[in-house]
């Protein structure tokens, strides 16, 4: 009987409770307060102060397999666990006795001027996130901002869509492209981005052949059938792709030095260091430990070609980690994509919050130029040893 009345009792709280509760991933645990919010409403944006909270907001918001499809990684995650965790083990030097009233952030990238050291890196299907706008708020939210975006070929709208929604004739863009088997249909491609007027093209090159197997969304939509990527995709057949444009080309997706040093004996321009956040070959490094091998092994990369890596960048102090080890810019992917749920306001949001946050670290650590942030703004010792191994040097 009073067994009766307590169960009565707590099904009676439960029921007048609104308090949503979300599993936070492990996410830092920065007091972000749920309780108020109401499952697949999106929340106000202006509660949302951090870009881990636009992924809240996101799971919060979104069909759980559209969460998913964003959210995924590859296999048992290990990698896309390792992009986040990784930067527990940098220390940023902080100098004092430094004039750091006049803050620059401005970058330029393969010689285009942005005012930002981050870009929006592509990202399939931006319209499961806002079905109205889609890849368009990105557009817009980027060109107010002065900052680069690369559409992805997989995108929720067309090439030519995206390319019209330049807030102005000055906003660039470059465009994201797949290795096709299909060689008239990666032709036809090659020529609208060019026609389009987009000015360089991120080729991804670490998954030919196949994509990695994400058992987190393969769940809501069943295994994932032959993206049409070339499985013969050779030196030979990067040689023939840059045949195909006359728009430079930045293999994108490059995990270890050889093939660092590979694309600079080629003659590239710049390599985007890259696990696709850990949505392709579970168990690889992170981008941090990617460049430190790249600085060890072949640190000519850094003076002869640009780098631009990603994967796990949520913080500020992320971005001028991977800035510290040589990248000239860094890439936004799932962060992009959850704003984008509040059309170009999320996504401005999200520009905002992290440039915010850049200006004060910078600050902090007594470097105003972005351009001069350098490996002495960073200590990777704990990194490196667990890296290369205790007693290297
Ligand atoms: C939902 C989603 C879709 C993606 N689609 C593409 C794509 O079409 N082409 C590509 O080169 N990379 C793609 N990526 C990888 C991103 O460009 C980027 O490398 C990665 O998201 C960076 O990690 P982050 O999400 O932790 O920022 C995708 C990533 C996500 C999360
Ligand atoms: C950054 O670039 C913008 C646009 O080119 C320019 O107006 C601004 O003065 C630059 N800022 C600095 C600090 O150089
Ligand atoms: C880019 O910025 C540099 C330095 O601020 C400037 O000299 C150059 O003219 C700018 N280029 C373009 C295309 O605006
Ligand atoms: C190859 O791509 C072209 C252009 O997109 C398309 O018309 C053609 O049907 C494709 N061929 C195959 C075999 O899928
Ligand atoms: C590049 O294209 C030209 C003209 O179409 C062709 O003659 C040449 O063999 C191509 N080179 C490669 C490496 O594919
Ligand atoms: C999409 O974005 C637009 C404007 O950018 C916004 O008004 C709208 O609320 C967003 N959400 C949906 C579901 O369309
Ligand atoms: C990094 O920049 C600082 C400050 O501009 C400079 O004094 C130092 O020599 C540079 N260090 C390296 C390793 O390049």
């Amino acid at each position: 009987m009073l067994r009766a009345h307590i169960l009565l009792l707590a099904g009676l709280c439960a029921t007048l409770s609104s308090a949503v509760t979300i599993d936070m991933e492990g996410l830092p645990d920065t007091g972000l307060d749920t309780s108020t919010w109401v499952t697949g409403v999106a929340p106000p944006l202006e509660d949302l102060y951090e870009l881990n909270d636009l992924q809240i907001a996101a799971k919060n918001t979104l069909k759980p397999s559209s969460y998913a499809s964003y959210r995924t990684g590859a296999l048992d995650e290990i990698t896309y666990q390792a992009n986040l965790e990784i930067w527990q083990y940098i220390k940023l030097n902080g100098f004092t006795f430094r004039d750091v009233s006049d803050l620059n952030l401005n970058t330029s990238i393969l010689g285009y001027n942005f005012s930002l050291p981050f870009f929006i890196a592509p990202a399939a299907n931006a319209g499961l996130a806002n079905s109205t706008t889609a890849e368009l708020s990105l557009v817009e939210a980027a060109g107010d901002a002065g900052m680069l975006y690369v559409p992805s070929i997989s995108s929720t709208k067309s090439i030519e869509q995206i390319a019209s929604a330049s807030v102005s004739p000055d906003q660039v863009m470059f465009h994201q492209e797949y290795v096709w088997s299909n060689k008239t249909r990666l032709q036809d491609e090659l020529t609208r981005i060019e026609a389009a007027g987009f000015k360089a093209i991120f080729l991804t090159v670490d998954n030919t052949g196949i994509n990695g197997i994400r058992t987190r969304s393969i769940r809501f939509t069943g295994e994932e059938t032959d993206p049409g990527h070339a499985s013969t995709f050779d030196l030979k057949a990067l040689a023939a792709v840059r045949n195909m444009t006359s728009l430079p080309i930045v293999p994108k997706g490059i995990k270890t030095w050889q093939d660092a040093k590979t694309c600079l004996d080629l003659g590239f321009e710049a390599i985007y260091v890259s696990n696709h956040g850990g949505r392709v070959l579970d168990g690889a490094p992170t981008s941090v430990e990617v460049l430190l091998d790249i600085r060890k092994n072949a640190p000519e990369v850094f003076e002869k070609m640009e780098v631009y890596a990603d994967g796990g960048v949520r913080r500020a102090n992320h971005v001028i980690t991977l800035l510290a080890l040589g990248a000239r810019a860094v890439g936004l992917g799932r962060s992009a994509m959850f704003s984008n749920l509040y059309g170009k306001e999320g996504v401005a949001r999200m520009i905002y919050l992290l440039q915010t946050e850049l200006g004060t670290s910078m600050k902090l650590m007594g470097e105003s130029d972005v351009s001069a942030i350098n490996s002495s703004y960073i200590n990777t010792k704990w990194v490196e040893n667990r890296y290369f191994g205790f007693g290297s040097s």
